[in-house]
């Protein structure tokens, strides 16, 4: 029988009614179950978050020591972890052991940064008539933090949302996506072994629609942390009046390979990058510019690059590209390149689909008002356009409503600064792909693809408030 996880509410372990399926996404069979949170498993674990902020002020050293301790705690269970991510996200063997490395840096990244919190001395005696005063600001933790994940880094994004916050000390309510729930689950067991007190960490599990929006809507929340679709978003800043978001959304990646750019090096570092985790990352390449002059070496090489993926089964540790998160993702996106081919698109390699697998597909000869370029296609489909001109190029990329990261190859120094003043994005990759990301650097957007940063440095900024102390000095 599938294994069953239930909530973690207060420090317990709390069956309900009903339970969810969690679906093995190579396979399609069941792979664990789920206990379901009703509204009021929601209400007990806000509640319990809120006591626990209030009674369980950890020191910033014991934060230190407890993160740290989950960071290790991680590493010492990497493959059953991996395993984890690789059932219940479909996500390729070696990717998911690399995101729990990922994960225990983000902890020990976040533990480090526990010991820094601190505010600032502030000049006010430099005021007119404030000579006899001294003033300076500290940190004060937000209180109880909702935070929101996605499914397609099941581990580390919840824990780019939950090590700042308990960093920062904080509580968390964390709903995890409902397809991957189980990595959010085991996580809550590392706390416990951690020693986290009762209460900081609560783990509730349903749809966005019940359990996210009973979130969404409870006044004892004080921050919400989302990682998901530019709509949802919009929703929680519509609905959360005037209380602090950080929102990482969409994106559509350009990555610019410019008339002086190492070509091969291009080539090679697109293919291996675009199509990870089957291009379901937010910041995967999608829009590859290539200047005229190279575009016959490079669609070459990187046409040969593609075809040297492993496509397929996730649990071998030599596949580079396995499944889609469900098999309407795949079919969406299926439905998108036959909707550019019948407006003129070609297929330079792929294009195939067998259930929830995509072969890594290259398009070309694309308009970019096709929904295969202009929309985030979040699926291992990229697309090549060529250019003559820089600026045009730039002007081309900044049209999209997403600005989360970019590159662009080139030997020329110039060049590079120019484009990486004049690009609209959160961050620029110079002769790398979009897609690079450790967990220590500010990680956000600009436009449709959010506002705020991830990396527990500056989360932990969000998450905090700066509180100003003033002495009036009588002499
Ligand atoms: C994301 O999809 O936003 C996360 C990318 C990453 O952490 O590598």
């Amino acid at each position: 029988m599938a294994k069953q996880y239930p909530l973690y509410i207060n420090g317990n372990w709390i069956e309900t009614t009903e339970k969810l399926e969690v679906i093995d996404k190579y396979t399609q069979d069941t792979y664990a179950s789920v206990y379901k949170a009703g509204e009021k498993e929601v209400d007990q674990a806000i509640t319990s978050a809120r006591v626990a902020y209030k009674k369980e002020q950890l020191s910033p050293y014991r934060r230190f020591e407890i993160l740290k301790r989950v960071s290790e705690l991680l590493m010492e269970r990497k493959e059953e972890l991996a395993l984890v991510i690789t059932k219940e996200a479909g996500k390729p063997l070696k990717q998911a052991s690399s995101e729990i490395e990922r994960s225990a840096q983000t902890f020990e990244v976040a533990a480090e940064e526990a010991k820094r919190i601190h505010g600032e001395g502030v000049p006010v005696e430099a005021a007119p008539g404030s000579e006899n005063r001294m003033a300076f600001t500290i940190k004060v933790p937000v209180g109880v933090v909702g935070a929101i994940s996605p499914f397609n880094f099941p581990l580390n994004l919840v824990s780019h949302k939950v090590a700042p916050a308990i960093a920062a000390g904080n509580a968390v309510i964390l709903k995890p996506a409902s397809t991957t729930p189980i990595s959010a689950l085991k996580l809550a067991e590392i706390f416990e072994q951690a020693g986290l007190p009762s209460g900081l960490f609560n783990v509730v599990v349903g749809s966005g629609s019940t359990v996210g929006n009973q979130m969404m809507k409870d006044e004892r929340i004080d921050l919400y942390t989302f990682t998901g679709s530019a709509e949802v978003g919009l929703k929680l800043k519509q609905n959360t009046g005037l209380k602090k978001l950080i929102l990482e959304l969409g994106n559509n990646s350009p990555v610019i390979v410019d008339k002086d750019a190492d070509v091969e090096l291009a080539a090679k570092t697109l293919a291996q990058k675009s199509f990870a985790f089957a291009g379901q990352v937010c910041i995967s390449v999608q829009r590859i510019y290539v200047h005229e002059s190279v575009l016959g070496e490079f669609q070459q090489c990187f046409v040969d690059e593609v075809r040297g993926l492993k496509v397929g089964d996730p649990n071998d540790p030599d596949t580079d590209v396995g499944p889609m998160i469900a098999e309407q993702e795949a079919k969406r996106a299926e439905n998108w390149i036959n909707e550019a081919i019948n407006q003129g698109a070609t297929v330079l390699q792929g294009g195939q689909r067998k259930g929830t697998v995509m072969q890594p597909t290259v398009m070309f000869d694309v308009k970019k008002d096709m929904r295969v370029v202009c929309e985030e296609v979040f699926a291992p489909v990229v697309s090549i356009l060529p250019f003559d001109d820089l600026d045009t190029c730039i002007d081309e990329v900044n049209e999209s409503p997403y600005g989360l990261q970019g590159g662009i190859f080139t030997q020329d120094l110039d060049r590079a600064f120019y484009a990486a003043r004049k690009i609209e994005v959160g961050g620029l990759m110079i002769n790398d792909a979009s897609q690079y990301r450790v967990d220590l650097m500010p990680y956000g957007g600009v436009k449709d693809s959010g506002n705020g940063k991830e990396g527990p440095k500056y989360s932990i900024k969000e998450m905090t408030e700066e509180r100003l102390i003033v002495l009036n000095l009588n002499k």
